[in-house]
């Protein structure tokens, strides 16, 4: 199958790169580097001795993105491409709103200018809000996103589902994913978070490496066996063979479907602090702060439906994850960036 990865040089996309290059298929990135760096798809390459086709445009771009297409015609195309920080979408909503809902109506536009009917979409278990309690199953109703990037998520996968409504012979698979984190086992690429880590893992990572002094924990007065808040902590390159089943999905299948892709496993912040302690072979220093705002207690998986329909679960647990973790960023201490 031919595949065409938009954001491909990210972080997710650079490791499902891999995943569908070892299952077989052939893999095409759309990149503008605003998060990433090519030197991930070069590593992509090196790790499987195969090689991908690499575009660098924005994806927003309507002629950029018709030329592209029509080079690729890719049986299916995965939509990674999108900004993602949670506090910086409070900051520059239009921005976030701009980019990732534009992104999604180009690529649509396009496909039905050429006849491409299969689009799998990378969305956020952030769209169940505030109100589900968990495990989140996706026949829960979606809630009330507490930022813009949510926002965009939500509205992305309206705006597909409708765009299938309008034409039934669209195949949409919307993948909510719970915490991506870990790395690839090789080291070589993993995920590489531009200033400070907004996100639990990475910042742990770097308080190993010994580029930060130390972790703050945000809340220990939940009502959770430690005090602190629990998530779904899937290891990314599982993450990545959930895109190769969902991809192999859409394109035999009609209709628009949504999967969660997480582990069902709740795992608190200190569990975390915990196995990457181990994983490193030295105790993470932390403190505990007051709570961040706009977070959920708790948020994880029901992995059911994925199992049953398309054939995947996870499989790796939270000491593959810090492992990984822990080798990607040990090797590369400043990320691609050294
Ligand atoms: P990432 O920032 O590493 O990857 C996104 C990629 O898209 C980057 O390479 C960036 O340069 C590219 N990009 C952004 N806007 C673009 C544009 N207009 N044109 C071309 N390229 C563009 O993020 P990631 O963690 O790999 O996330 C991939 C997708 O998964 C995103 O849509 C994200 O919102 C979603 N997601 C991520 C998480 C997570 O925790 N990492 C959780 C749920 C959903
Ligand atoms: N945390 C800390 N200290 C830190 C960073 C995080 O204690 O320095 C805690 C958070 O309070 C939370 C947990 O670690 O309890 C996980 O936080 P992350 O920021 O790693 O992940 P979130 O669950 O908040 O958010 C992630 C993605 C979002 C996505 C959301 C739901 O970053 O993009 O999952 O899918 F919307």
């Amino acid at each position: 199958m031919k595949t065409l990865l938009t954001g491909g040089a990210g972080y997710i996309g650079s490791h499902t790169a891999v995943a569908m290059l070892e299952a077989g298929h052939e893999v095409a990135v759309v990149d503008n580097y605003y998060n990433s760096s090519p030197e991930a798809i070069r590593r992509v390459e090196q790790i499987t001795g195969k090689a991908v086709t690499l575009y660098e445009a924005d994806v927003a771009d309507k002629d950029a993105m018709r030329k592209i297409l029509k080079a690729e015609m890719p049986d299916c195309i995965i939509h990674f491409a999108g900004l993602k920080a949670v506090g910086e979408s409070v900051a520059k909503p239009t921005e976030y709103y701009r980019n990732n809902i534009d992104t999604t109506l180009t690529l649509l536009e396009c496909m039905k200018e050429l006849g491409l009917s299969n689009i799998v979409f990378s969305s956020s278990a952030t769209v169940y809000g505030e109100d589900n309690i968990p495990p989140f199953y996706e026949t829960m109703p979606k809630g009330v996103c507490t930022n813009p990037y949510g926002w965009t998520k939500w509205m992305q996968e309206q705006i597909l589902r409708d765009a299938w409504y309008a034409d039934k012979e669209m195949s949409v698979v919307l993948l909510r994913y719970f915490n991506p984190v870990g790395a690839h086992e090789s080291g070589l690429i993993g995920e590489d978070p531009q200033g400070i880590p907004n996100n639990l893992m990475p910042y742990i990572s770097q308080v190993a490496v010994g580029r930060r002094d130390h972790l703050t924990v945000f809340g220990d007065d939940y009502d959770t066996p430690d005090g602190t808040c629990r998530r779904d902590y899937i290891h990314v390159m599982d993450l990545a063979e959930g895109h190769v089943k969902a991809a192999e999905y859409s394109v035999e299948h009609r209709g628009t479907e949504v999967f969660n892709l997480g582990t069902g496993n709740p795992y608190s912040v200190l569990d975390m602090v915990k196995a990457f302690g181990d994983a490193c072979g030295h105790p993470i220093k932390y403190e505990i702060g007051p709570r961040r705002a706009g977070d959920v207690q708790d948020s994880w998986a029901n992995a059911d439906k994925a199992r049953e329909v398309l054939g995947w679960e996870a499989k790796r647990g939270i000491d593959e994850i810090c492992r990984d973790a822990w080798k990607w960023q040990s090797t590369n201490p400043q990320g691609y960036g050294e």
